[in-house]
């Protein structure tokens, strides 16, 4: 199986000093960076937009950037984002009246493509675009504020993904968002997670190379 993936959201980051943060929790073993956008419409907060991504880019990072759109209207925001040097653009399909679009708009411009669900948004939205996602990110919280409790129901979806995904027979990732800590990573593993963002778990605390030390080590039980 493939080898598991930490995703820092830089929601939890301290924005004033956001490319220090960047190559902080980088050098800390973090492998991808996890990037919220937030469009005070679709989700009850506002936070930052493609300029940001640009921005860390042309600072220098060059790990993948996973942008997470918690916005509405979808498609317009996605060029944005494609110029500014996404890596992976996810997108929470009934924020798009055009699903499938979407998701060639961003694999047309060369950037891995994923789908969200909410905590009670069901799996179906999948069934007829499985082969133009690259990723599928289970929210185990409601979207828009960092710091809120895994919902338990989330590892029961894990697994009907998992196995969706196994039994498709297409290279898809699975990517858990919220609440996710050194405490759950190892549950939310075995129940099907191959990627995992952690903002409050890993920017709440001083030393974050000591908590993606742990995580690590959880999931090497
Ligand atoms: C919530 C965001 C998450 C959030 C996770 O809408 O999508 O990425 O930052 O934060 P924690 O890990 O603190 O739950
Ligand atoms: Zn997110």
């Amino acid at each position: 199986s493939k080898p598991y993936l930490i995703a820092p959201s830089i929601l939890s980051a301290d924005f004033a000093r956001l490319g220090e943060e960047v190559d902080k929790v980088l050098a800390a073993g973090a492998d991808v960076v996890h990037f919220d956008v937030m469009d005070n419409h679709y989700v009850p907060n506002l936070t930052f937009g493609a300029g940001v991504c640009k921005a860390l880019k042309k600072y220098g990072i060059t790990a993948p950037i996973d942008v997470h759109l918690m916005v509405s209207p979808v498609d317009r925001i996605i060029g944005d984002f494609l110029e500014a040097g996404a890596d992976i653009i996810t997108f929470h399909p009934e924020a798009s009246d055009h699903i499938d679009r979407s998701l060639q708009l961003i694999k047309s411009g060369g950037a891995k493509a994923g789908l969200v669900f909410n905590p009670a948004t069901p799996l179906h939205y999948l069934d007829y675009v499985l082969d133009k996602v690259d990723q599928i990110l289970l929210m185990s919280v409601n979207p828009g504020f960092g710091g809120q409790k895994f919902i338990p129901m989330t590892l029961e979806k894990l697994r009907q993904t998992r196995k969706l995904i196994d039994d498709s027979g297409f290279d898809i990732r699975l990517e858990v968002d919220g609440g996710v800590s050194e405490q759950n990573i190892r549950e939310i593993a075995e129940a099907g997670a191959d990627m995992f963002v952690a903002g409050s778990a890993i920017f709440g605390k001083p030393d974050y190379k000591r908590v993606i030390d742990a995580m690590r080590s959880e999931l090497s039980k």
